[in-house]
């Protein structure tokens, strides 16, 4: 049987007084509407058909791309919304209806409501609220059938009083929806074909509306406006953070931690507080991570010790490597077991060897340097000439001194050495010292100047 998820993702949003779509503003460093597209994708869902209106072309184009997207030039409702999206769905089958701006809906919730829909049964979500104002009250009969859903703008004073709540989120025989969608009216408060009338005629039709309750309030959460946005961050960041503890990893404050994107962490880490993951970053065991570090996209083994305000990104840190404090491993870093990077140190695409340290206050940018390197303090890769990039090797237990200079394309040799303060632009044979640098002149008795009066 065929899937079809319709993710509605056409309203303004204007109570997020902002000039990019609501659906696109970001959690946990994704749009909103993205996260609800990767719950369709784990649906193996056949057809995912998104509903695009305000700011449509933006939306398109930030997240559509394999996705089906469905123009609704006028929001006339959730009904009309879903009605945009008919022609293309499959004969027979499911459709899933899905919220651009309801992030963080579980494949497991979904899965269970999918399995509760036959050609005369649907699913229906719904959530018991302390305080239901604005949302659609779930009306049910003496038996406890449900039989309508009642907007809260449509509902009487008993209506009100009623805590169970519609979602939006439902699972229909794609057939029925066929039928009833172009049934709706709108006649009703708002003026708008309201999806919530489905109900109505499911049970007019002799098709049961099975309800299922949401495993969580957060789980069906929307966002309306910056403050729900920062609060359902919040939820979303606990969360993660308790499953990173739950598996072994100590957090200093788990309230100071942020995930955007996917973390796995071995046993027996520590990361204390500020620290920023971004993208795929695996951390094996026994990694410590100092506060105010970002780390994006780059894996850091067994027992590397990351210290405070580094900035790792596309890099590969080694078994037992120190690095920081205020280091920054830009993309192609990649450090061999037991290398040391110290503090104001950048690399880029370069290879540190096992054992080898980069302590102070360096550029190391398109190199390569063998094991057991010792880069003195002020070392800079002259890697570029304005306008191409070109690269420095450095051998087995190079020694360099101190404010060198490698002007790059250069290669140092093996246990070669280089004096402080040199401008290197020749390749130097292995176990030479190179000397690159203007002749000390001592002048005896050197008279200072005087001020003039
Ligand atoms: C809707 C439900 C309500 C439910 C609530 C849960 C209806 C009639 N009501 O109310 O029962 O409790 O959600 O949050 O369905 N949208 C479009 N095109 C439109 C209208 C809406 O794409 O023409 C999209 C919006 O962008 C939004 C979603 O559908 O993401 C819900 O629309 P909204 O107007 O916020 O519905 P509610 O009044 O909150
Ligand atoms: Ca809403």
């Amino acid at each position: 049987m065929a899937l079809d998820v319709v993710i509605l993702a056409a309203g303004q949003g204007s109570r997020m007084r902002s000039a990019l779509p609501k659906v696109l503003h970001p959690l946990a460093g994704r749009p909103l509407v993205a996260h609800v597209i990767t719950t369709a994708q784990q649906l193996a869902a056949d057809g995912i058909h998104l509903v695009v209106g305000h700011g449509g072309e933006q939306v398109q184009s930030a997240v559509g791309e394999g996705l089906q997207c469905v123009w609704q030039h006028q929001q006339l409702g959730t009904g009309h919304a879903v009605a945009q999206a008919l022609p293309n769905l499959a004969e027979e089958g499911t459709t899933l209806i899905l919220y651009g701006d309801v992030p963080l809906i579980s494949v497991e919730t979904l899965s269970k409501l999918l399995a509760s829909v036959t050609p005369a049964q649907m699913g229906l979500l719904t959530v018991t609220l302390d305080n239901p104002t604005g949302y659609g009250r779930i009306v049910r009969n003496a038996d406890d059938q449900v039989v309508a859903i009642v907007e809260h703008k449509d509902a009487t004073e008993a209506e009100k009083a009623i805590t169970e709540v519609n979602t939006g989120i439902m699972a229909v025989p794609t057939a029925r929806l066929r039928k009833w969608l172009p049934a709706l009216s709108s006649n009703n408060a708002q003026g708008e074909y309201y999806l919530t009338d489905v109900i109505a005629m499911a049970v007019a039709d002799g098709v049961n509306v099975a309800a299922q309750q949401a495993a969580s309030a957060t789980e069906v959460e929307g966002v309306n406006t910056r403050l729900q946005l920062a609060a359902l961050e919040r939820a979303y960041q606990r969360a993660q953070a308790d499953a990173l503890m739950t598996a072994g990893v100590t957090l200093a404050d788990p309230a100071r931690i942020d995930v955007r994107g996917e973390l796995v962490a071995g046993q027996d880490c520590f990361i204390d507080i500020n620290v920023i993951f971004e993208g795929k970053v695996t951390l094996e065991s026994n990694v410590t991570i100092e506060a105010n570090c970002i780390i994006r996209d780059a894996h850091i083994k067994a027992g590397s010790h990351i210290k405070s305000h580094s900035v790792i990104e596309e890099a590969i840190v080694g078994e037992h490597c120190d690095v920081g404090p205020y280091a920054r491993l830009r993309p192609g870093t990649v450090l061999a077991n037991k290398a040391k990077i110290g503090n104001f140190v950048e690399t880029k695409k370069a290879i540190i060897g096992e054992g080898s340290k980069v302590n102070h206050l360096s550029y190391i940018g398109d190199a390569e340097l063998g094991r057991d390197v010792n880069v003195g303090a002020g070392t800079i890769t002259c890697n570029y000439d304005g306008v191409n990039k070109s690269k420095t090797t450095i051998g087995d237990n190079a020694f360099i001194g101190s404010n060198t200079s490698l002007v790059a394309p250069v290669s140092v040799g093996n246990g070669a050495t280089t004096g402080a303060g040199s401008t290197i632009t020749q390749n130097i044979a292995d176990n030479t010292l190179a000397l690159a640098r203007a002749r000390q002149v001592p002048i005896a008795n050197w008279q200072r100047p005087v001020k003039k009066t």
